[in-house]
């Protein structure tokens, strides 16, 4: 089964063309990155507008590397949120116009689920498994007893690490996106500091990263003011230990309590090099599950992937009034 996968939901246009769930036959990443650094972080608007420009080569694009023509695809998987609406949008619709065009039947993917699946390209997901997902919106700790059936057992109650990276890494003076800058930076430095670990010894498996982060930005800012010299590599490697350290513990905990057989880790922050060198050093009965970079960040291979695993599941597609959803919420069973 050919599955055809769109992804626009933030600032990358991605077009991916992925066999059974598994075999990548292309996956076309355009990025904007280097468009938005120059705000300081994703402008809604801009990205919208760039992702209009880019769809269609993308489009062909994917087909071409595959080696295939449309009249090949099985299904259209569409990350159809949560998101930016306006970059949502051109993705949704320029899936629905193929599938019209070509009579090819399409699947809204919740994008959270599409990061999931990423870990399914590289080793087959055995159930129960928890999922570690870290990324700019996101952070949640979810239990799958099966395919496509997925059970939050907690979430940030403020800022996502991705974001709480971004917002570190802005008041010192580093470029957007964050995460890979602290990250980088954080291999000079020392745990000098020391922050506070939040909620790394509370019952539930909810997670909070704005005190940490406000303590962070405090910090420096005292530090400026009394005129202290700054040492940019220490306060990554002290922030980036606070954060592993609370990750790897409750995901440490929801291993034990639901015994399960893996552990994945999804999304953009799950390429965070002191993240995965944790999660491995401190998991070693069960196997922990990092994608590779490229499908740990946006791309459509990923949502093609869950597109692929939620039609096996649940049998039926989306019709032509699939529509993007801003704040697409998790259903149990369905996110
Ligand atoms: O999953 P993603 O590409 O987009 C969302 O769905 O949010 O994640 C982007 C987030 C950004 O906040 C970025 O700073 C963070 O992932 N990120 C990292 C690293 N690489 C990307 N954070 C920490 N360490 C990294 N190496
Ligand atoms: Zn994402």
């Amino acid at each position: 089964m050919y599955v055809l996968g769109v992804e626009t939901s933030c600032d990358e246009t991605s077009v991916s063309i992925v066999k059974d769930g598994k075999e990548v036959l292309s996956n076309e990443v355009l990025s904007q990155i280097d468009i938005h650094k120059e705000y300081g972080g994703v402008v809604p608007e801009i990205a919208s507008r760039e992702h209009i420009k880019g769809i269609t080569f993308v489009f062909d694009k994917a087909i071409r590397d595959a080696g295939i023509g449309f009249d090949d695809i099985d299904l259209i998987a569409v990350t159809e949120g949560p998101g930016l609406i306006g970059s949502l949008l051109i993705g949704v619709n320029a899936a629905k116009t193929i599938s019209l065009n070509y009579h090819i039947p399409i699947i809204g993917v919740h994008h959270i689920t599409g990061h999931i699946y990423a870990s399914n390209i590289e080793n087959d997901m055995q159930f129960p498994l928890i999922a570690l997902v870290v990324s700019g919106g996101h952070t949640e700790l979810i239990l799958m007893k099966e395919h496509f059936s997925f059970e939050k057992l907690g979430e940030t109650q403020d800022d996502a690490v991705g974001e709480a990276y971004d917002k570190v890494a802005r008041v010192l003076g580093l470029p957007y996106p964050g995460g890979p800058v602290v990250d980088k930076l954080s291999r000079q430095g020392i745990d000098k500091y020391h922050f506070p670990r939040p909620m790394i010894d509370t019952d539930d498996f909810n997670f909070s990263f704005s005190g940490l982060k406000s303590h962070v930005i405090n910090l420096h800012h005292n530090m400026i003011q009394r005129n202290e010299h700054i040492n940019a590599p220490d306060f990554c490697r002290s922030f980036q230990e606070a954060v592993t350290d609370v990750l790897v513990r409750k995901t440490i905990k929801a291993k034990e309590k639901y015994e399960v057989k893996q552990i994945v880790v999804a999304g953009g922050v799950a390429a965070n090099s002191g993240l995965r060198e944790k999660m491995r050093s401190s998991i070693q009965d069960i196997p922990v599950y990092f994608p590779k970079m490229a499908y740990c960040t946006d791309n459509a291979a990923m949502i093609a992937v869950a597109g692929y695993f939620k039609y096996l599941k649940q049998k039926k597609y989306d019709d032509l009034m699939l529509n993007g959803s801003s704040r697409l919420k998790m259903d149990e069973g369905e996110l």
